[in-house]
């Protein structure tokens, strides 16, 4: 060891030079660096709910906030104070808050903790971002300038993209997000899928999708949280996750704004695509916070197959 760095450190390529050598502008860099910091007092607060697994409820004779809705207000205020943000729209909140002075470049959306429901099951569960230039609202491929998600599981992993290749990160026992894979890319066909919602309200056209992936010998990969479905996919370089329109939901279930938009940004940053069936995710205008959408997301070949068959309805 030397000067301080430990020799792990020295080693390795923390977040911020990443970003550095990969010359994303200044004020992004801090942004991001503050939200994946924030991951770990997020953890932290996700960490002390072992308390109420181990039977010691409301240790300190003081009402438990529910997981998702403190987290928010970590997220919250940590934008707050981090100058770069004039709004913040999140899933726990009912509309756009604005945080900043008015003079800032960047439009923050969140789900703070995606999946919460999964935390005394034990399956890992997340943070997802989006960063918008200008505006939140409109067009995904017009406004956001970044995308990252955290994964809270055996280990705390993120992944960003600022528009420069999707990039996975693992924080390590010191405390420092190091890289642990840089320019993460999609293969054309992966050999996982994973699909939400429950087969008997599938449209007819999906329900012969999936039996398309089945006979083709896919390997089901479901665990009820985005977050890691996602990270599978782009861990294991390939697949496609689907949440589509059911019967009595044609919109789906989830959130174009706070999870679709940051997870189709990156997994196209990862050379794969994302549809509502007919339209880039992307391209889909925004135009309610709470807004919903269907959704395909992967490797180009079973995107593209899912559009096909959605095409012979
Ligand atoms: O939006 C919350 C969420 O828990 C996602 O993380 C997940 O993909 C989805 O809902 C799971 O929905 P379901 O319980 O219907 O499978």
């Amino acid at each position: 060891m030397g000067e301080g760095i430990s020799d792990y450190t020295k080693f390795c390529v923390d977040l911020r030079r990443q970003m550095w050598m990969a010359g994303v502008e200044t004020e992004l860099r801090r942004l991001i660096w503050q939200i994946a910091v924030t991951g770990k007092y997020i953890f932290a607060k996700i960490h002390e709910s072992n308390r109420k697994l181990a039977g010691f409820k409301n240790i300190f004779g003081e009402e438990q906030l529910a997981l998702d809705k403190s987290s928010d207000q970590i997220l919250k205020n940590q934008l707050q104070f981090s100058g770069f943000v004039r709004e913040y729209a999140s899933e726990e909140q009912d509309t756009v808050v604005r945080i900043g002075s008015g003079t800032e470049k960047y439009f923050v959306t969140a789900d703070p903790l995606d999946g919460s429901s999964l935390v005394d099951t034990n399956l890992a569960i997340g943070t997802i971002i989006g960063i918008h230039n200008g505006s939140m609202m409109g067009v995904g491929k017009q406004t956001m300038v970044a995308a990252l998600y955290i994964t809270y599981g055996p280990l705390i992993t993120m992944v960003y993209s600022a528009g420069k290749g999707a990039h996975e990160f693992v924080l390590n026992r010191e405390g420092e997000y190091v890289l642990s894979q840089e320019n993460i890319r999609l293969k054309d066909r992966g050999d996982i899928y994973s699909v939400g919602g429950l087969r008997k309200d599938w449209t007819p056209e999906h329900l012969r999708f999936v039996e398309f992936l089945e006979e083709q010998g896919y390997k089901l990969r479901y665990s009820g949280g985005f977050v890691p479905d996602i990270n599978q996919i782009l861990i294991k370089n390939g697949g496609i996750f689907t949440y589509p329109a059911l019967k009595k939901s044609p919109a789906g279930k989830l959130r174009l704004l706070f999870e679709l938009q940051p997870m189709a940004f990156l997994i196209e940053q990862a050379g794969g695509i994302a549809t509502d069936g007919k339209t880039d995710i992307l391209d889909i205008p925004v135009e309610d916070i709470g807004q919903r959408s269907p959704i395909y997301i992967g490797s180009r070949f079973e995107v593209e197959k899912a559009k096909a068959f959605l095409r012979a309805s």
